[in-house]
């Protein structure tokens, strides 16, 4: 089920892949974690999985997990998530590359999408859908990292919450998400490489990060649920 030549060099690299493992693993956006495991049930897809964090299927709602990334690092370290879950008693799990562009799996076979944070494609979404199917597409909330915002610039913005748009799809609810966590000084920096926002902040900004001892963080995410 490999759906792109070579996913060495494409999606997320190996560096901010292994970043990303260890930053979730410290458990800060498991409030997310906890409301995805709550949606899951029969056939599930993680599109742009990344490195498996939310992956955790209940034998008891879902049938199998499929998940896949354009980054090998990323399927690599979901893999070895997925033997680790599936030995403590989850759901068959099983992670391939490939690309959202010509997601590698058959049509109207899906019962659960999950989506967080990745690039948005109606078309091969509703592709693989089963007609009573659902996507659970996640952006971050207006206040999330808000406080780390604040330390870096001048006048910090809020996120603007705006759903993907789609014609294909139909957006039916939205559920915010949210809690306070303590991030201590040494996973600052980790935390803001993986925000948007770190390639467009200079390297002075990015150091006001250093200055602080730690922060309380708002998380905030948003899931839209949509349907076909
Ligand atoms: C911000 S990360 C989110 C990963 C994961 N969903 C999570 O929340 O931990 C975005 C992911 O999308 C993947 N990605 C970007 N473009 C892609 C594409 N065209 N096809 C598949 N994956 C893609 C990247 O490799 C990366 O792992």
């Amino acid at each position: 089920m490999v759906g792109s030549k070579s996913g060495e060099n494409r999606g997320d690299s190996k560096a901010s892949a292994r970043a990303r493992h260890d930053f979730l693993d410290k458990g800060y956006y498991r409030c997310l974690k906890t409301a995805m495991a709550e949606r899951l049930h029969g056939t599930v897809l993680d599109i742009c999985c990344g490195e498996g964090y939310y992956d955790v299927p209940s034998p008891e709602t879902v049938d199998e997990l499929l998940g896949f990334d354009l980054s090998k690092e990323m399927v690599r370290l979901a893999a070895k998530r997925g033997r680790a879950a599936t030995t403590g008693g989850t759901s068959p799990c099983t992670f391939f590359v490939g690309n959202l562009a010509s997601i590698p799996v058959a049509e109207s076979s899906v019962d659960v999408a999950m989506h967080l944070f990745a690039p948005f494609h109606e078309k091969e979404f509703l592709r693989v859908l089963k007609p009573d199917g659902v996507l659970y597409s996640v952006i971050p909330g207006e206040d999330h990292l808000f406080e780390l915002k604040e330390v870096i610039y001048d006048t910090p913005y809020k996120n603007d919450e705006q759903a993907p748009e789609t014609e294909a799809l139909r957006l039916v609810s939205r559920t915010k998400v949210s809690e306070t966590v303590r991030v201590p000084k040494e996973d600052l920096q980790t935390l803001f490489s993986m925000t948007p926002y770190f390639y467009r902040t200079s390297p002075e900004d990015r150091g006001k990060l250093d200055s602080v001892d730690g922060l309380d963080l708002t998380v905030e995410f948003v899931i839209l649920e949509y349907r076909p």
